[in-house]
């Protein structure tokens, strides 16, 4: 089993369906409300536990009702948060998010993931040292992340770095990080531009774009690659897919499988996630994923 350590937010996402978007200073009838766990770090640290990998958060939750159920949560699936902070001044992290057509737009309110700082990450040097990989988003402090990134480098701990939600960062770190895994747009407002092979040649078997149904396209040393993504009856809930996406390949790189490998399994767990209900409702455990008649044509 793969020691996986996830640097990220733990937030309560609330999740409103409706049939069409609303407009500024428009009131509409929505469908249905939901609480929902959710948080990009957490829901990778779920799908990672799902998938096979032991697990531990680290991230910062309000000292209130929700950040308890927030970290019980975690621990129902085995999580380790014995190094998540509670902190006393701040609200559990928030995301509002609209659900339309099974696709959704979110507002991200940091709240107390805001509170996990540069200082924590080399506090927890010795903890992160005993990590076969670490994965870590964009919901936490840009210096946070940073920190992390020069600290597992120097420990020599693989890094996967999804860089959501879009935020410019100091192109340096991408040497010094084993995978980025930016989506179309985060692609984009990173390199500023939308020609993928002029950087991806750059950075062979190092930055993954996600294109949603169209699948993942990195470059080989070779040549552009693009692994296809799996089809799929109906697309009940996209939020949290490229998370399962994350999660699954930290996994998979982490238990020793070649990263086009890595990459279908990935592709087949967000593939297996949409089909079901909220953020972490859909990710698949190992027994899913096995039972999918796609399981067996993975390399
Ligand atoms: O990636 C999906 C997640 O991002 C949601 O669970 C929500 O918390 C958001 O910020």
């Amino acid at each position: 089993m793969a020691n996986i350590g996830v640097v990220g937010s733990i937030s309560m996402d609330y999740v409103v369906s409706a049939d069409r978007p609303v407009k500024i200073g428009q009131t509409i009838y929505g469908q249905d409300f939901k609480m929902n766990f959710g948080g990009k770090g957490a829901n990778q640290a779920v799908a990672a536990a799902k998938l096979g990998g032991r697990v531990t958060m680290i991230g910062a939750v309000g000292l209130d009702q929700i950040g308890q159920s927030l970290i019980n949560n975690l621990e129902s699936y085995g999580i380790d948060c014995s190094s998540v902070k509670k902190v006393a001044n701040q609200g559990s992290g928030a995301a509002v998010i609209s659900l339309i057509d099974g696709d959704n737009s979110i507002i991200y309110v940091p709240g107390a993931n805001q509170a996990l700082g540069a200082n924590d990450i080399l506090a927890l040097k010795l903890v992160f040292s005993k990590f076969d990989m670490i994965l870590v988003q964009n919901e936490t402090p840009e210096a946070t992340v940073s920190q992390l990134i020069h600290l597992a480098s120097l420990i020599k701990v693989p890094i996967i770095y999804n860089p959501a939600p879009a935020r410019k960062f100091a192109l340096d770190l991408l040497a010094k990080v084993n995978y980025i895994t930016p989506n179309e747009t985060e692609f984009v407002s990173i390199f500023e531009t939308q020609n993928y092979e002029d950087v991806l040649s750059h950075y062979p078997n190092k930055i993954l774009v996600t294109l949603g149904h169209q699948g993942v396209v990195y470059y080989d040393g070779h040549q552009l690659v693009q692994v296809p993504a799996y089809p799929v009856a109906e697309v009940v809930d996209t939020t949290g897919a490229g998370d399962t996406f994350n999660g699954a390949l930290a996994v998979a790189l982490s238990g020793g499988r070649n990263l086009h490998s890595a990459i279908q399994l990935a592709n087949l767990a967000a593939s297996l996630s949409i089909q079901k209900f909220g953020a972490q409702g859909g990710i698949p455990s190992l027994t899913e994923l096995k039972a999918s008649q796609h399981y067996s044509a993975i390399d």
